[in-house]
């Protein structure tokens, strides 16, 4: 194990006989991956009539024309054979006040759904949460292996978005929810850059 701020160096796996061994543990990987700060959105959907849903912070963009997002799925999730075959869904993108419903779609446990204030999506089917920054409806392009994952990604059917520039997004970094200082803009970036920097 790697003691905090020690460099975990993968080995080369295109040389020295190594053959893709990796030189590191699973918490070594999530340490170093928890360094990349995300959003974090919840996934929905229905599926045979009952409704699933997770806090996704795979959740990501790919590509403009045609618009496509992913996010990926736990092969261990109690609702994976549902994910797995899923045509339809919607992502919502949490604001910084949702983070009890990001904790509580976040784990497997009892009724995600009791109490929870939902729209349709008239697209998809599946559940909008009211005071989420955006919602994005999908059917699903296609679905990927990913190791002990899948990865589905889903063709933008419509779009909503709630929040300005004065949203407070709900942040993961490190493990940790963070809350953004959306007023402190350090570098805004000219809009004519805004794909090569953000996509
Ligand atoms: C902040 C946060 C981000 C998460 N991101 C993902 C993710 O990207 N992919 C994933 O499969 N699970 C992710 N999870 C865990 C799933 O939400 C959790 O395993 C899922 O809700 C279990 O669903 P189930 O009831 O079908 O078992 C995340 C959990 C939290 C709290």
């Amino acid at each position: 194990m790697s003691a905090a701020g020690e460099t975990v160096r993968a080995q080369d796996s295109t040389g020295g006989g190594h053959a893709g061994a990796a030189d590191f543990t699973a918490l070594d990987l999530r340490a170093a991956l928890g360094m990349f700060a995300t959003g974090v959105t919840i996934v929905t959907a229905e599926s045979g009539g009952e409704r699933i849903g997770a806090t996704v912070s795979s959740f990501n963009s790919v590509s403009l024309d045609p618009p496509l997002v992913l996010f990926s799925v736990g092969r261990n999730a109690k609702a994976f054979a549902a994910w797995n075959s899923v045509e339809r869904f919607a992502i919502n993108v949490l604001d910084q006040s949702q983070r009890d419903l990001s904790s509580r779609f976040g784990r497997a446990q009892g009724d995600k759904w009791l109490g929870v204030k939902t729209l349709r999506g008239e697209a998809s089917g599946a559940a909008l949460l009211p005071g989420a920054l955006a919602w994005f409806e999908c059917e699903t392009h296609r679905i990927l292996d990913g190791g002990d994952h899948i990865i589905i990604l889903g063709r933008v059917l419509t779009l909503t978005r709630h929040g300005g520039e004065a949203a407070q997004p709900l942040v993961f970094f490190g493990g940790s929810y963070r809350n953004l200082d959306a007023k402190t803009r350090v570098e805004p970036l000219p809009s004519e850059h805004w794909w090569v920097y953000a996509w």
